[in-house]
């Protein structure tokens, strides 16, 4: 291990604080440095390394010095308990800013809305100033240090976040740190020919470079971006665009990007966001011959950034997001040496894609299979279970897990895709394809969760049975997320089980992406219809109110205690063990549209003979023939009874 740094180079920045807080600021860099230090050393050369080190602990020491008392205070809460966001009270909701609320202070005035649910914790979606007209949905940042300007500004920000912290929700804010918009400062100042901000990019001259990494690089945007490369005239060279051609990946190779960035995630950090969502992070190393994703520099990269907000601002953590094959996946909550360093929070990519694919096929088989195999992560970390979010589902169902239970994966795939956009015989499910890629096959799918349990079809038919039974779809799929463990984030407006845009394709700059479909504006007056039982979004809301209140009294899922798949009794039930010390949670979740039983024998072995179901608060009811039977898309949450 390499020696502490030397204190006296940063005296003079925190000569005006206590010895108390001098003192508290060194014991973070003792904790935290090794893990600083390793990271940057795996990826720079040692001189590089020295020079990013000190000018590191320079600006750690200045954002400690400045950050806001309630701030710091947080600091020593969130210290005093780092497991604070593995707690089964945590319930997250996403959505944009402006099509839930207007602006920032719109939000502001919601805040009643998202307790009234239940909520915790509150993504808003890119809230930087982004580039003008299509921006990926805000995913293509212009300026890091400003809020987008019809949201309001930072400082309404602050005020936001402090006002969500005085409700107990914490704010999650995007880091976009793969690219930048054509139009970022940096950016600019490569166009114009300053070498400094040249080596910002990846630049080639020519094709050879771009063609040969070419090769073996998959697409994102097939459709509306082919290739990885955008020429640019004034670069006078081939940018690399990994997702928009005006979305400039930055280079990770150059330490000078690192600092940026720390310093973006300190200062983000000083507005009181508290959950930093690293966007798009599988892509952010380039090795030839890959498809440059999910490379070990990109770990090692996380582990050196925490590290820096650790020792600076440690009440806050990083969420991955890293849509990407599941081995690949465990790998953003730390494997191996990394074990517990990197991200403290991950989407549960193959959770939310099997959820869909059991409920489609009415069989859990392959998907108890796939979840089966993943690797366990670090106990002091926490999955991000979802069902919908702003983008596409990609069916990222791997091949390997197909064959294993009898089925071809490219045609599971093809399944899915059918099924979701409603081409399946039977399937009332209303999404769009996205990005066909006719080379691989693959047609992800747009579409809200209401439309792809087909509620907006059976609302529209004024089918009453049909209406009740795709609720019943959704609040079964709601219950496995919520009943999983981690943090389970609700994407907006499925609380009333909101339809499909129908005027997606009008707004500006939408029309060729449909994931829009999914990214309504929030219509409050259908929200205000959760007061009168029997609409719609009142079912939905309070049938999602009511497994929210029953996760936050139950002390049986914090995220802590990993979820075990079982061997299935039925094909149609997916059952779910967590073993707490408190004792067994058992959720069993019926994938089929009729009764499926459930052997109370098993019961016995996981001490839940003499068990309760949470979610109706009764007792089991084992019938003569020794089963438990689940209604139709019905979900149970089993746990000892209480004596
Ligand atoms: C992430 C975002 C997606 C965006 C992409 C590029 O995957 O979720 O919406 O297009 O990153 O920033």
């Amino acid at each position: 291990m390499r020696d502490l740094p030397n204190f006296l180079a940063v005296a003079d920045v925190l000569g005006d604080l206590t010895p108390e807080q001098r003192d508290m600021f060194e014991l973070r860099v003792e904790q935290w440095w090794p893990d600083l230090h390793e990271g940057l050393a795996a990826v720079y050369p040692p001189r590089e390394v020295e020079d990013l080190e000190a000018r590191l602990l320079f600006l750690a020491a200045t954002a400690f010095r400045d950050r806001e008392p309630e701030l710091a205070r947080l600091d020593t809460k969130r210290l005093l308990d780092p497991g604070w966001f593995q707690s089964g009270k945590m319930v997250g909701y996403a959505c944009y800013a402006d099509r839930f609320a207007g602006t920032l202070e719109g939000v502001e005035q919601q805040i009643a809305y998202l307790k009234e649910l239940g909520i915790t914790y509150l993504h808003l979606m890119p809230i930087l100033k982004p580039r003008a007209g299509d921006s990926d949905g805000g995913y293509a940042v212009a300026d890091y240090r400003q809020v987008r300007a019809d949201l309001g500004t930072t400082e309404d920000l602050r005020r936001l976040s402090a006002a969500l912290r005085a409700e107990g929700i914490s704010l999650v804010a995007d880091l976009v740190l793969n690219h930048v918009a054509k139009e970022h400062a940096w950016a600019e100042a490569a166009r114009a020919g300053d070498e400094k901000y040249r080596d910002y990019f990846y630049v080639f001259p020519d094709r050879y470079m771009p063609d040969a990494f070419e090769r073996t690089l998959p697409e994102v945007f097939p459709d509306f971006a082919p290739g990885n490369f955008t020429w640019d005239d004034d670069l006078s060279g081939w940018v690399w665009t990994t997702f928009n051609s005006f979305q400039w990946d930055v280079n990770w190779a150059n330490p000078d990007v690192f600092y940026e960035y720390a310093d973006i995630i300190l200062f983000l950090g000083s507005l009181g966001v508290e959950v930093l969502r690293l966007d798009a992070i599988a892509f952010t190393w380039k090795t030839m011959g890959t498809n440059c994703q999910n490379q070990p520099q990109v770990h090692a990269l996380t582990q050196a950034l925490r590290a820096v907000a650790r020792i600076a601002a440690p009440a806050m953590i990083f969420k991955a997001e890293a849509i990407v094959a599941p081995a690949d996946l465990v790998q953003y909550l730390g494997q191996g040496k990394h074990y517990g360093k990197v991200s403290d929070l991950a989407y549960h990519n193959s959770l939310m894609v099997h959820a869909w694919s059991m409920l489609a096929a009415k069989d859990v088989t392959l998907g108890a299979h796939a979840l089966r195999g993943l690797p366990p992560v670090p106990a002091s970390t926490a999955w991000i279970t979802y069902l919908r979010c702003h983008d596409d589902i990609g069916w990222a169902i791997d091949d390997g897990d197909a064959a294993a239970v009898g089925l071809n994966g490219y045609q599971h795939r093809a399944f899915c895709s059918d099924y979701f956009t409603g081409q399946f015989p039977g399937s009332t499910a209303r999404g769009h394809v996205f990005q066909y890629n006719p080379a691989t096959g693959d047609r992800r799918v747009s579409g809200g969760a209401a439309a792809l349990v087909g509620l907006d079809a059976a609302v529209e038919a004024g089918d009453r049975v049909a209406t009740q039974q795709a609720i019943d779809r959704l609040l079964l799929l709601y219950a496995l997320i919520l009943g999983w463990g981690g943090i389970p984030v609700i994407w907006m407006g499925d609380e009333i089980g909101l339809p499909n845009d129908a005027m997606w394709a009008q707004e500006p700059g939408h029309a060729d992406d449909n994931r829009w479909v999914h990214r309504p504006r929030m219509p409050w007056g259908r929200a205000e219809a959760r007061r009168y039982p029997g609409t719609v979004s009142a079912r939905m809301f309070s049938g999602l109110a009511h497994i929210i209140d029953v996760r936050k009294s139950s002390p049986y899922l914090d995220a802590w205690v990993p979820a075990e798949v079982l061997d299935e009794s039925d094909p149609g039930v997916l059952p779910v063990l967590r073993r707490h010390p408190l004792g067994s949670f058992l959720g069993l979740y019926n994938m089929t549209p009729q009764w499926r039983p459930w052997p109370s024998w098993r019961l016995g072995g996981l001490g839940l003979w003499d068990s309760v179901d949470l979610l109706s608060g009764r007792p089991i009811n084992v019938a003569d023939d020794g089963n438990v039977w689940l209604a139709p898309h019905a979900s149970v949450w089993l746990v000892p009874r209480e004596r």
